[in-house]
């Protein structure tokens, strides 16, 4: 058999079909809202890229430290014999889990991008031998089913995406999570912290203006795609911080009086001068927050290691 394989459990169009839902259900709203996956075309993948590279964007050099350090206890923890990773991305955080875990090794990244995946497999494989790599084409938010694989299985979902979910979607993720492991897997689960104010605000409102420029992004996206007329010079980035919800909250505000048509959805939208529109949410979290979550879902907290100045955190659970 191939080293590489890949398997679509999202019908080709499915994403279309869910981009048009989306944004039909969230324009028609008040407040109007867009949810956080439709940044991520090649030009939003990439400006995220940059971001990590940011100095104001933390999270990321955050939970590299802790997988740098960790790598080798998360191995022995959980004795992996496949790595299933969801939203995948550009694996390379990966990599210090695929040298700890050690070959062979089964490696299932999931994403919606079948693009990325390609990527991301060949790279790994042109380093990893004994590795295999079953990709996975699927939205880990709806249904997702894993191949048939070696035991243990270790899940890890990393970055602090899970933050993007409202605690509803929260909940049932974990619970679709719970229900793919059995006695002797895992869930790495990375969480960006609760943490001051004008660090997390920074974060998501960099000087250079390149998480303004991803935040816009959104926009011309759905110009691409729905041949709308979004004219991304008309909006503002605004990043606030939720103190009651405990979440950055991203938005986009019509600097005037903008109307937009939607031709795909046969849709008129006016906003008004000042008008928001939120964009994302970015969740940050505390030790008995997540442990609670997790307990709710039927997983239990076994270890929660965070970087040298506690910034983030990377939660290793099993099924309780
Ligand atoms: C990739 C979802 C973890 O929420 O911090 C970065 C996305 N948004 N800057 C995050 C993001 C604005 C990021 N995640």
């Amino acid at each position: 058999m191939s080293p590489f394989t890949l398997t679509r459990t999202l019908p080709a169009d499915a994403t279309a079909a869910a981009l048009r839902s989306d944004v039909a259900y969230g324009l028609n709203r008040s407040p109007k809202q867009l949810p956080p996956k439709w940044f991520y075309d090649a030009h939003g993948s990439e400006l995220f890229e940059e971001i990590t590279r940011l100095s104001e964007y933390y999270p990321t050099r955050a939970e590299r430290e802790i997988l740098t350090a960790r790598a080798a206890e998360i191995a022995r923890a959980t004795g992996a014999r496949t790595l299933v990773e969801l939203g995948s991305g550009s694996s390379e955080k990966t990599r210090l889990l695929i040298d700890a875990l050690g070959t062979p090794l089964t490696y299932v990244p999931v994403d919606v991008s079948e693009s990325a995946l390609r990527g991301a497999g060949e790279a790994l494989l042109a380093d990893h031998q004994e590795l295999s790599v079953h990709a996975l084409v699927a939205d880990f938010q709806h249904g997702l089913a894993l191949p048939q694989t070696p035991g243990p299985r270790l899940v890890a979902f990393l970055g602090g995406t899970i933050g993007n979910l409202l605690p509803d979607e929260r909940a049932r993720f974990l619970g679709s999570v719970r229900a793919l492991l059995s006695r002797g897997d895992a869930l790495l689960l990375g969480t960006d912290l609760v943490k001051d104010e004008a660090t997390l605000v920074a974060a998501y409102d960099d000087a250079q203006g390149v998480t303004a420029a991803f935040n816009k992004n959104v926009l011309s996206v759905i110009d691409r795609e729905l041949g709308a007329d979004f004219d991304p010079a008309d909006f503002e980035h605004v990043a606030l911080w939720d103190r009651e919800h405990e979440w950055i909250e991203m938005r986009l505000r019509a600097r005037g009086n903008v109307t937009v048509k939607v031709p795909a959805l046969d849709l008129t939208v006016d906003f008004s001068r000042g008008e928001e529109m939120r964009t994302e949410i970015s969740a940050k979290f505390r030790e008995e927050g997540v442990r609670a979550e997790l307990a709710a879902a039927g997983l239990a907290l076994q270890h929660w290691w965070t970087d040298s100045e506690s910034r983030f955190a990377l939660s290793l659970a099993f099924p309780a």
